[in-house]
């Protein structure tokens, strides 16, 4: 497995935050830092309400746009919800699928994981499949278990070529917004597993391209030991992603 292959993705996950007001402000405090570092892909999530503001100001510069859910239908009587093609139509290229707050709050199962990401595959947009454990889960032990069973639910029915197109990240729930993150070792343990399961499922080709990604209070002060491991191909990041500085120093640690 070669980490050379990979190209890293730094995708800020922003949450219910920012109003289109204040998204320019970060945007455009963004846009010159983000042009320093070309050597990984930079990415912001952003809410739905803000992503017209977020195209329009990234065009022509080096940081995509992404959403952070869409529904698996095209169209229909689904009062609330956004489609993986209506997103596309507008020029989003990325969308964070089964985050664990949704999973959480909003009843996402592995079965609407699977479905919204086949979904954004066929809109053509690169679906980010967040799975990770939960604390009393790593503390029972069943950690493996839990990621494998998500992965694979996740990606029933999708073909290595599809697969391919698709980051995965690793979110240890335990780790999300707690300013308590795993450990680099924890944190490529769990991504060298979640790669071999996608070699064991579409073999190793395949599996050596994914980017697999760690998220979890991922911030300035850490993100050099995770990012230096071989199966960590950069990071989905919450609170550290509504700072512009903060970003800047993921993206520089990405680039180096
Ligand atoms: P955090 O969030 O960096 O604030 O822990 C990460 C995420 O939920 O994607």
């Amino acid at each position: 497995m070669n980490k050379a292959l990979r190209k890293a993705v730094i995708a800020g996950n922003w949450k219910m935050n920012k109003t289109r007001t204040e998204a320019k402000t970060l945007i455009e405090e963004l846009i010159p830092i983000a042009a320093k570092f070309s050597s990984c892909e930079t990415v912001i999530c952003v809410p739905f309400t803000s992503l017209e503001t977020a195209l329009e100001l990234t065009k022509g510069t080096n940081i995509k746009v992404g959403a952070q859910n869409c529904h698996f239908q095209k169209c229909g009587a689904y009062t609330g919800e956004i489609s993986a093609g209506m997103l596309a139509e507008m020029g989003v290229e990325y969308v964070i699928i089964g985050h664990s707050e949704r999973r959480q709050y909003f009843a996402e199962t592995d079965l609407t994981v699977n479905r919204r990401t086949k979904a954004a595959l066929a809109a053509g947009l690169t679906p980010i499949v967040c799975v990770g454990e939960m604390l009393s889960e790593r503390e029972d032990g069943i950690t493996e278990a839990i990621v494998m069973l998500q992965t694979i639910a996740a990606f029933t029915g999708i073909s290595a070529e599809e697969a391919k197109k698709i980051v995965i990240a690793y979110e240890p729930v335990w780790a999300i917004g707690t300013g308590k993150t795993a450990t680099d070792e924890q944190a490529e343990e769990v991504c060298a597993f979640i790669r071999k399961i996608m070699a064991d499922k579409y073999g190793n080709d395949t599996a050596e391209v994914m980017v697999i990604q760690y998220g979890g209070s991922m911030n300035p002060g850490n993100a050099a030991g995770l990012l230096a491991k071989e199966n960590i191909d950069g990071g989905l990041i919450g609170g550290a992603s509504l700072k512009a500085s903060d970003f800047g120093v993921l993206l520089e640690v990405a680039n180096a």
